[in-house]
């Protein structure tokens, strides 16, 4: 599918807004909720079966993906910043928490992400680290952006992924 080409249109997600949904083990799209739909501008059919990069928006490192995929794929829930991209080249930002579903056997059952608004402070703290990680990213690779993600992360005393999710949770108070 061809990107649309971005724009500087902000969606403003409201603050009762719970953007929801679930995909199978590759990160493919199996439900989306009606604000999904609403704020992506997107039909259902259109996004049933994608995977959930064609929201990806280009101002987004890799380094906070990768982050995201080596953790769940040990199993634990992710909380993060993510500006996505709609159809219509506007954007929107949220914080997702993304939890791994298990099955009463405990075998993998499927992702689910959660995405709720976020404050005009932590829009600005993550605008810039983002535009940072993603600077340093195209100049120096992707290893590099993720040496600075460290030294960030080493900065705020963050040592697992629980201290990297309540670190989210408090940039976002
Ligand atoms: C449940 C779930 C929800 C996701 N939601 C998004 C999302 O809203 N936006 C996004 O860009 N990536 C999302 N991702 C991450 C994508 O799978 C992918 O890693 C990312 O878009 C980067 O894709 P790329 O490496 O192909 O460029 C989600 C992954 C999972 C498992």
């Amino acid at each position: 599918m061809s990107k649309p080409e971005p724009t500087s249109v902000e969606n403003i997600v409201g603050s009762a807004d719970l953007i929801v949904s679930k995909s199978d083990a590759e990160g493919n799209i199996t439900y989306v909720n009606p604000i999904f739909i609403k704020i992506s501008g997107y039909s259902q059919g259109k996004l049933i079966e994608e995977p959930h990069s064609m929201l990806r928006h280009p101002d987004m490192p890799k380094v906070i993906f990768k982050y995201l995929w080596d953790n769940l794929k040990e199993g634990r829930d992710v909380v993060a910043y993510v500006k996505n991209l709609c159809k219509n080249g506007s954007f929107y930002w949220v914080l997702a928490t993304v939890r791994v579903a298990k099955n009463p056997d405990g075998s993998f059952r499927n992702y689910l992400s959660t995405r709720k608004c976020i404050t005009d402070s932590a829009k600005k703290t993550i605008s810039s680290l983002y535009a940072d990680l993603l600077a340093i990213q195209q100049s120096d690779g992707v290893e590099s952006s993720e040496n600075m993600l460290n030294t960030f992360l080493a900065e705020k005393g963050v040592t697992d992924c629980d201290s990297f999710n309540n670190l989210m949770i408090e940039i976002n108070k």
